[in-house]
């Protein structure tokens, strides 16, 4: 059986995640020392990135729920030299003290999580009484048409919004009720658009389907032949909506998101 988290690493992180990374590290700012933990790291892409910026003297903890996501994690972190704890766990439930991070990064993991207040208490909990947090979270399926395309497909070939959850958190509005609720100050909301280049258009729906495995927890239950037969229904329907996004051979995808800086205290005016 394949390892979607493998999938998610070679073909996902490039086209959709990797490019964010500098943004959210350019709002966040981590510094030479900090302790920096990366909420929803999956294979850690943002936690590889933000390490050489707390160098020296630094800590960089990743944590998930998904042991494969961690497993890649591990592997890619150790390939690129870098010092970085993964850990097993629950956004809702962190495995820290308090107050052991100045800075904690999720990066379109939050609206996966169903208890997102839970999880922003526990970011809060975790952080230092001067910490901050920065998180990115796509806009709605509505910015999203050909994504929400691929979503009404899932929805009739298996029953299930397969591809609503990562757009769940669209709403500026609710980021920032959110994030008061849970005591954050000195909030900031920027809304950024970015393509997405997947470089294999004849691949791309069996690889969506592959991953979707990795990220959505109501779909990981799938085994091959399940995602096989799902593969071959879905690229039958995709077919146009594919044909309208694929640019000299590779298939461009507009993305939205919303970069969000929040504070534990208000500055000083
Ligand atoms: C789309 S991936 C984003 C991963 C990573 N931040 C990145 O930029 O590549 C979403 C991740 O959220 C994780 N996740 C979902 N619900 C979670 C929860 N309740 N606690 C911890 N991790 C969770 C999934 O396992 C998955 O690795």
């Amino acid at each position: 059986m394949s390892n979607p988290a493998v999938t998610y690493e070679r073909e996902m992180v490039p086209a959709l995640f990797r490019p964010w990374v500098a943004s959210l590290l350019d709002l966040a700012r981590p510094v030479p020392g900090e302790h920096l933990l990366d909420l929803a790291c999956g294979t850690g892409i943002v936690a590889r990135m933000a390490a050489p910026r707390v160098a020296p003297g630094g800590r960089v903890v990743g944590v998930d729920l998904n042991p494969d996501m961690l497993g890649v994690a591990q592997v890619e972190g150790a390939l690129e030299g870098l010092d970085i704890e993964w850990k097993q766990g629950r956004l809702e439930v962190l495995p820290f003290a308090e107050a052991e991070f100045d800075l904690a990064l999720c990066q379109h993991g939050l609206q996966f999580v169903p208890d997102r207040a839970a999880a922003l208490g526990e970011a809060r909990r975790v952080l230092r009484d001067d910490g901050r947090l920065a998180l990115a979270a796509w806009r709605g399926l509505d910015h999203h048409p050909f994504w929400s395309r691929f979503n009404d497909v899932l929805m009739e070939l298996m029953g299930i919004p397969a591809l609503a959850a990562p757009f769940e958190l669209g709403e500026a509005s609710d980021i920032e009720s959110l994030l008061r609720g849970a005591g954050f100050r000195d909030i900031s909301i920027q809304a950024r658009s970015m393509p997405a280049v997947f470089h294999d258009p004849a691949s791309f729906v069996a690889m969506e389907v592959d991953v979707i495995a990795a990220a959505n927890p109501a779909t990981q239950h799938l085994d091959d032949r399940a995602r096989a037969e799902l593969t071959r229904a879905a690229e039958a329907r995709m077919a146009d909506a594919l044909r309208d996004q694929t640019r000299d051979g590779q298939v461009v995808v507009p993305m939205h998101s919303h970069l969000v800086l929040a504070r534990m205290q208000a500055l000083p005016a």
